[in-house]
């Protein structure tokens, strides 16, 4: 039997890394952050002075780019030419534009069969923008994690970063293929006024309370 994984979505800033890291600690899974593939696919780019328009010439790197998707304990990791890759995934050039280079169809394929293999061995809580409808449409374990604009802008300014989330959001739900949307059968968690304890507590009860039922 496929081992569980866990779909947690949600717009820019919405608490959902920080909350499906706890949630991936507790019940002992791996945490895949996926916002990180994109982000790592943005900055190669970037240094390597392609703009996200040059769609054929990003299809033609991508299978030839450095970049390794792995795990390191039971987070994962992206490594470029053995280098893992942090304080890149948050510069200004990649905030700019990681949204366009997500919104290419070549890139998604690519990332979609990487996100799915984590899963063939091992249980996951996967965060991203289209894990519930599409990198994981059958898994019951769906959660939609979203908070005011307010509050989120408000969490991102706190983090010292400049990113303008609001035009990301704009881009992740306007793209034709996989944008950001909540999946039918997911449970929304608007988190504007809940601590992160309390949204890890309900996603895990969740869990379990559907574990005992399904099983
Ligand atoms: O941390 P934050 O929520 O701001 O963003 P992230 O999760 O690091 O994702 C960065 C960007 O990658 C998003 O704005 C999307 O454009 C893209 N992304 C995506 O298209 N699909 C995913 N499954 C994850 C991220």
């Amino acid at each position: 039997m496929k081992p569980p994984a866990i779909a947690i979505d949600g717009p820019a800033a919405s608490g959902k890394s920080t909350v499906a890291k706890l949630v991936a600690k507790e019940l002992g899974y791996t945490f895949i952050n996926t916002g990180a593939m994109y982000r790592a696919i943005a900055w190669y780019l970037a240094q390597q002075g392609v703009t996200p328009a040059q769609r054929e010439k990003i299809a033609e790197m991508l299978p030839i780019m450095p970049l390794d998707f792995g795990k390191e304990g039971t987070v994962s990791t992206v490594l470029c030419a053995g280098k893992r890759l942090e304080s890149e995934l948050t510069e200004p050039v990649v905030n700019d534009r990681v949204s366009l280079v997500a919104a290419i169809p070549e890139v998604r394929a690519f990332l979609l069969h990487k996100q799915r293999k984590y899963n063939e061995s091992e249980a996951v809580v996967m965060e991203g923008r289209d894990i519930g409808t599409v990198v994981f449409p059958d898994t019951p374990f769906k959660y939609f994690v979203t908070a005011s604009e307010e509050v989120r802008a408000a969490r991102r300014a706190a983090q010292g970063l400049t990113d303008s989330i609001s035009e990301r959001d704009k881009n992740d739900r306007e793209r034709a293929c996989s944008p950001l949307t909540r999946a039918a059968d997911a449970r929304v968690i608007d988190t504007s006024d809940m601590s992160i304890e309390q949204v890890v507590a309900e996603i895990v009860n969740d869990i379990k309370a559907k574990t005992q039922t399904l099983a």
